[in-house]
Parts: C-alpha cells; sequence; structure tokens
C-alpha cells in the first residue's frame, strides 16, 4: 500500500483539503506524482482568504461623486501623431499581443477560438486574419512587429500546431511567441473544497485575462521583448477581427502623451448595452463592468444628449514596457475575482462522478483592466465600433459567426465603395496582405475592379 507522503498530507489537512487524496493508493504512480506535483503549485492559504471573500458584494464602487467620465480623445488620430506611431513601428518598438486561452464555452466550438472560420468570403480563420495584418505591418514598416500569442492548458497545443501547419502564416517563426497563462482550482461552493476532474487530477481552468500580465513577466518574454528593443505591447483579444493591430495613430498619441495605458473605447449609445465602461475614479482610470454599473449612472446624460458613462471598452490596450514591468513585480498583483459556475466534477470519497444541477463551484479569474488604474499617465481614444469592434462571443444570435462576417463584410464593402467601386450588397472581403485600411486599398486596387458576387481581393 502506498501512503500519501506525510509533508503533503499535513500540508492538506491544516487546510481542510485531505479529501483530494482519497483512493490514493488505488492511482497509478504517474497519477499520483501529477496529482502531487498540481498541489505543489497551489498556494492553500490564498484559497482559504479567497474562499472566505465569496460572500462578499462583487464589486464595491466608491460614491457616485468620486467617479467621472473618461476624456475621450476623438477617432482620428493628427497626421504628427500617425508619423510618430510609425516611426515606432519602424525602430521595431511596438509588439502584438492576442490573448487565447479562453475556452469559448459560449461560441462551443471544439477547438481554439482563434481557429474558427470568421472570413466572409475566404473562411479564413481569427488567427489567419490577426497574423496576416501582423505580417502585413512588418511589411509596411520594414521591421518585423513580433507576435505574442498567449494560450492557456487548454488551447496551447492546437494553437501551436495550427500556426506551424498553417506556417506561422507567413511570419518569421523567429517572430511569433507562445506564452501560457496560468491556471486556477475551483472550490466547491457550500465548503470551500477544491474539486477534483477525475481521480487523481485537481479540475483547473485558466486564470482569465488578467493571467496575461503575470505570465508576460513570469515566462521571461517581458524581459526578452525589452533586449529586443520593445517599448510598447498592443494587447487585443482573439475574438475581434476588425481590431487595427498596432494602429499607428493609436501608438502615436500613446507616445505622445507618454502614456503607460492607453485604452480604445467605443462609444455607447444605449443604457442597457452590455459593455463595459472605462471611467475615471479618483482621477485614475479604471473599467466598471456592466453589470456593477447602476442603473442611474447607465442612463445619465451630458447637456448634449449623449450618455455620460459612454466610453465603452472593446479590450484593446497598449501598455508600456516599464509599466508591465512595475504592474508584474512581485507583491503588487491583480486581485482575484470569484465567480460562481456550473462544474461538473468526481467526488474522491464517494468515487463516483457528480453532473451538478446547478451552480456549485467558485472559480477565480484575472482581469487585465484592473491594470488600469496602475497608470499614472493613461489615455482613452474613440474607435467607431464598425471599424474595430466584432467579437466573436454566441454560436447564434447576438456576436455571432454570422454578425461577425456580416461586419468585416460592411466595412471593407465601405473601403471598395471609398475607392468607387460598389458592391451591389454581395459580401466582401479584403485580405490584410492586400490593404489594413480604406486609403491603402485604394491606392492598390486593380483599375476596372468590379464586384458581381461574393469577392476576395487579395
Ligand atoms: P471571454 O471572457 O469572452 O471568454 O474572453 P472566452 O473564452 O472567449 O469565451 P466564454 O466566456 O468561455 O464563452 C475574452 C478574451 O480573453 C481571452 C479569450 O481567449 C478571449 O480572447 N481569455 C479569456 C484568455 O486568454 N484567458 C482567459 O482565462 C480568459
Amino acid at each position: 500500500m502506498t501512503q500519501v507522503p506525510p509533508e503533503l498530507l499535513h500540508r492538506l489537512t491544516a487546510h481542510g483539503q485531505q479529501h483530494v487524496v482519497a483512493g490514493w493508493d488505488a492511482l497509478p504512480a504517474a497519477d499520483r506524482a501529477a496529482l502531487a506535483a498540481q498541489l505543489a503549485g497551489l498556494d492553500l492559504g490564498e484559497l482559504d482568504a479567497l474562499y472566505r471573500r465569496k460572500d462578499e458584494p462583487h464589486t464595491v464602487l466608491p460614491p457616485r461623486d468620486r467617479i467621472a467620465p473618461v476624456p475621450i480623445q476623438p477617432a482620428q488620430a493628427s497626421a504628427a501623431d500617425t508619423a510618430r506611431g510609425e516611426d515606432a513601428l519602424r525602430r521595431g518598438e511596438v509588439a502584438a499581443l492576442v490573448v487565447a486561452g479562453g475556452q469559448g464555452t459560449r461560441l462551443g466550438s471544439d477547438k481554439p477560438k482563434g481557429m474558427f472560420p470568421v472570413g466572409p468570403v475566404s473562411g479564413a480563420t481569427l488567427f489567419r486574419v490577426h497574423a496576416e495584418k501582423v505580417l502585413a505591418l512588418s511589411r509596411r514598416y520594414g521591421k518585423p512587429v513580433p507576435l505574442l500569442v498567449m494560450t492557456s492548458p487548454a488551447t496551447h497545443d492546437e494553437t501551436e500546431a495550427n500556426f506551424r501547419a498553417e506556417r506561422f502564416f507567413g511570419l518569421a517563426a523567429a517572430d511569433v511567441f507562445f506564452f501560457q497563462q496560468g491556471t486556477m482550482p475551483a472550490v466547491d461552493l457550500a465548503t470551500g473544497k477544491l474539486l477534483l476532474e477525475r481521480p487523481g487530477k485537481l479540475f483547473q481552468s485558466p486564470n482569465g485575462h488578467g493571467g496575461t500580465l503575470t505570465a508576460l513577466a513570469e515566462t521571461g518574454l517581458l524581459a526578452r521583448l525589452k533586449a529586443r528593443g520593445v517599448k510598447h505591447v498592443f494587447y487585443f483579444q482573439v475574438d475581434n477581427p476588425l481590431v487595427k493591430v498596432c494602429d499607428p495613430g493609436f501608438v502615436g498619441r500613446h507616445v505622445a502623451a507618454d502614456a503607460e495605458a492607453s485604452s480604445k473605447v467605443v462609444v455607447k449609445e444605449q443604457p442597457g448595452e452590455k459593455v463595459g465602461i472605462l471611467a475615471a475614479i479618483d482621477g485614475r482610470c479604471g473599467i466598471i463592468e456592466y453589470s456593477d454599473l447602476p442603473d442611474a449612472m447607465a442612463a445619465e446624460r451630458d447637456a448634449d444628449g449623449k450618455l455620460t458613462f459612454r466610453a465603452g471598452s472593446p479590450a484593446i490596450h497598449l501598455f508600456s514596457v516599464p509599466f508591465l514591468e512595475r504592474v508584474t513585480a512581485r507583491g503588487t498583483g491583480l486581485a482575484y475575482h470569484l465567480a460562481r459556475k456550473k462544474v461538473p466534477f468526481y467526488d474522491p470519497t464517494a468515487n463516483r462522478a457528480v453532473e451538478p444541477a446547478g451552480v456549485n463551484a467558485l472559480k477565480f479569474e484575472l482581469f487585465v483592466f484592473d491594470a488600469l488604474p496602475m497608470a499614472d499617465r493613461w489615455l482613452a481614444v474613440e474607435t467607431p465600433r464598425a471599424e474595430e469592434f466584432a467579437p466573436l462571443k454566441n454560436g447564434s444570435g447576438p456576436d455571432s459567426p454570422e454578425t461577425v462576417r456580416a461586419a468585416i463584410s460592411a466595412l471593407h464593402a465601405g473601403w471598395l465603395e471609398a475607392a468607387g467601386v460598389p458592391t451591389h450588397g454581395h459580401p466582401v472581403e479584403v485580405s490584410p496582405l492586400l490593404a489594413l485600411d480604406a486609403a491603402e486599398l485604394k491606392a492598390k486596387l486593380p483599375v476596372g475592379t468590379r464586384v458581381a458576387g461574393p469577392t476576395l481581393l487579395s
């Protein structure tokens, strides 16, 4: 009979978590070693402390008089700012970071979301769309833009294999950096006990997009980027194919303001829109999630009729490298958010799998925007929703493959029509390798281009 190592048992017992080693001697040796390794990586004291917070209100907003709308810079950058951003790209000072560690549960695809086809005509995947934008920028400015791809254990292997199979979508392999975010266990909501996925394996899930920042530092990638001369990291989410990756006008304004964190905003038109908003809390930039924004504040309007708190966040940020170093330095960490979820699990004491009827578990997530209040200098820059924000979240209905493909087609139809080519309502798509914006398309469009059916311009 194989005993649980006494130190491990002692540690688990001290935190009331010894149930996870029930049935230890029946586990194959490899599973015992894997479980011991999983447990060694956990801070059980931290989990206890997190569990004790379970009945605290989700977020406590300060009184209204400490919250102000953020000043929003207009969408159009000046020529000087755009030139400044272009110079930064020419010097190789900007990296693109796509977060692709989420499990895409609402979309319901069994592959990483980045592998989902969104091109309305080409069927290009999200990964292809983003990678080709990075390639196009690298060509345009004559300097490789490093592409950082953050994955999680749920998406890592398939993501890396997909990039390899697609020959990195034309990018040099040396300019693509994969790194994995951390994971967190889940605990039983009623007891705080760790949940197992199966005998000998803890249930673990990605630790939220905020895990990007810690992982960037902990994997040593931030230091490597710095050594390469990168000064700014452009952060975006894999599920938004419209994002203007490393937008020079945005980069230029961030540089001119010497900002530590800059964020794009899409103007919220209706009080009930489900989008988090940027707000200044005690003068610092922060995001208030839509579920935390009191109805009265959501409905407040300025004298001109616009919503007062209208700076909707499409989750597009630009962080300076020194800021990222500061945010990820030991002791300054982001705080976990608690989410009540339904998690099927294995009960080791009863030796059976349990399919809960309702919410039964607490999960823990870090949010990237919790870093924003740490920025001493920050900017919020408007971007038209139709030009830059069409997230793929659901299998059908709003924010679904259908709406995302329609948004890409509508944007590119606008570019074509501005270049004098009517699209007659046909689906159209412009490859990033041909043009990244309307002006570039106009300059490159072959004379005599016509649209008489679904059209891909590449
Ligand atoms: P969402 O919160 O929309 O999650 O993530 P999701 O995984 O795409 O979808 P659901 O909620 O399971 O249906 C927004 C972005 O943050 C990334 C996702 O990959 C997506 O780009 N993300 C989210 C991570 O990289 N890691 C996480 O732990 C969570």
